[in-house]
């Protein structure tokens, strides 16, 4: 049953990565399989004994209700334990953006007091679900927390659809930016309560968008502010904490991607730009293959079909041909792909004939990904 390990490494390639990291993160384009990935490789990693969380973003209703991910019962992001046959255990939980950042804000906040304060004010509430990557960060955030969970050796997660990577890498910054920028600074001065935290300029700035916007709202986010002092230092050093081990050894990223001209393209760039924040892609993921049947060419076949016309063969060559230029087109698009990542293994998955919504679809999938 024992191989030489190289060898069994190099026939299953993303068996190896799970065994010997503690956090997969799987990117890529929207739609093209990642959460249904994720979900895949959490129970392949469960069958292989291990204490698995997998997070997952918007799954489609009947994955989520076949892991209990139940919209009543599992938001709120508690992970939720899939009970199961596997030797180890797997876990899931449905990111909560809204959920998350309220865990942040009373993890940091000086008292529960100001914690409340800060959830119930209206403009956190606005600001909570605009700010720009918050549904990225939250992502990292509840990785992060789950990584640390003594619960779980492994935490697989699954990523919002991104089209610029640096937006995904970049959510844990953002918070931290947003904490620096001017209106903030501007509204917030050392400990001092509500009165003092405005200074003059300030004020005169806010009577003038008052007229605009209304006293209330005004107030909202004065109140917002004086009440967020004290927590920059603990979001910032969480936001440096959550991008190294987004960079940790420990982590690694599975591309998943179709054999799509544009959604190669815009994952080779998502490629670059990972690379150039030293991130790399560790395995390549092909979902939604088309089969090809045969080990011929297209030319080999073109000459086989003029051989045959006119014999019951022929409709059987002429259908092999069409799905050899179909498989031949699909590896065409990804060439530029697989050359910036020489390294990476690439593991195909063949188009299903159904959705991937059960248990079974995804133990279907565990064929595909994983060696026996
Ligand atoms: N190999 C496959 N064959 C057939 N259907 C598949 C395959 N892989 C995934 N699907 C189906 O494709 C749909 C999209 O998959 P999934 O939800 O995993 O994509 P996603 O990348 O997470 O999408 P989004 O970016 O919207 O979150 C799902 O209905 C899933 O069941
Ligand atoms: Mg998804």
């Amino acid at each position: 049953m024992t191989t030489e390990p190289t060898i069994a490494a190099n026939r299953d390639p993303l068996g190896q990565l799970l065994d010997t990291h503690s956090v997969v993160v799987c990117t890529g384009a929207g739609g093209v399989g990642k959460t249904t990935s994720a979900a895949t490789i959490a129970l392949e990693a469960a069958r292989r004994g291990r204490r698995v969380c997998v997070v997952t973003i918007d799954p489609a209703r009947r994955l989520a209700d076949a892991m209990g991910l139940d919209a009543e019962t599992a938001r709120g992001s508690e992970a939720m334990r899939v009970a199961g046959p596997w030797a180890g255990e797997l876990w899931a939980v449905m990111l909560d953006t809204r959920a998350t950042f309220a865990e942040l804000i009373r993890t940091y906040a000086p008292t529960p007091q100001q914690a409340r304060t800060i959830l119930d004010n209206t403009f956190f509430r606005n600001i909570s679900d605009a700010l720009s990557g918050t549904h990225e960060y939250m992502a990292m955030e509840k990785l992060y927390e789950l990584h640390n969970d003594t619960r779980f050796d492994l935490v697989v997660v699954d990523t919002p659809p991104t089209t610029n990577a640096l937006e995904f890498l970049d959510a844990p910054n953002r918070i931290t930016r947003f904490l620096d920028h001017r209106l903030y600074k501007m509204l917030v001065t050392p400990s001092k309560g509500l009165a003092r935290a405005v200074n003059l300029a300030a004020q005169t700035f806010l009577r003038s968008i008052s007229r605009v916007v209304g006293a209330a709202v005004v107030d909202d986010v004065i109140e917002f502010f004086a009440n967020f002092e004290g927590m920059e230092d603990g979001f910032r050093a969480r936001a440096v904490a959550v991008r190294e081990l987004l960079a940790a050894d420990t982590t690694t990223f599975v591309l998943v991607t179709v054999p799509r001209r544009d959604i190669a393209e815009e994952a080779t760039s998502f490629v670059t730009e990972l690379g150039a924040a030293g991130i790399s892609v560790d395995a390549l993921i092909v979902n939604r293959v088309h089969p090809r049947f045969t080990g011929r060419s297209t030319d080999e076949l073109h000459a086989d079909l003029d051989r045959f016309i006119g014999t019951p063969l022929e409709p059987l060559v002429s259908s092999l041909l069409d799905a050899v230029t179909i498989a031949t087109t699909e590896l065409d698009h990804l060439a530029s792909l697989t050359e910036a990542l020489p390294d990476a293994p690439v593991v195909r998955v063949p188009f299903l004939d159904a959705d991937v919504h059960d248990l079974d679809g995804l133990e279907r999938l565990t064929g595909h990904l994983f060696a026996d």
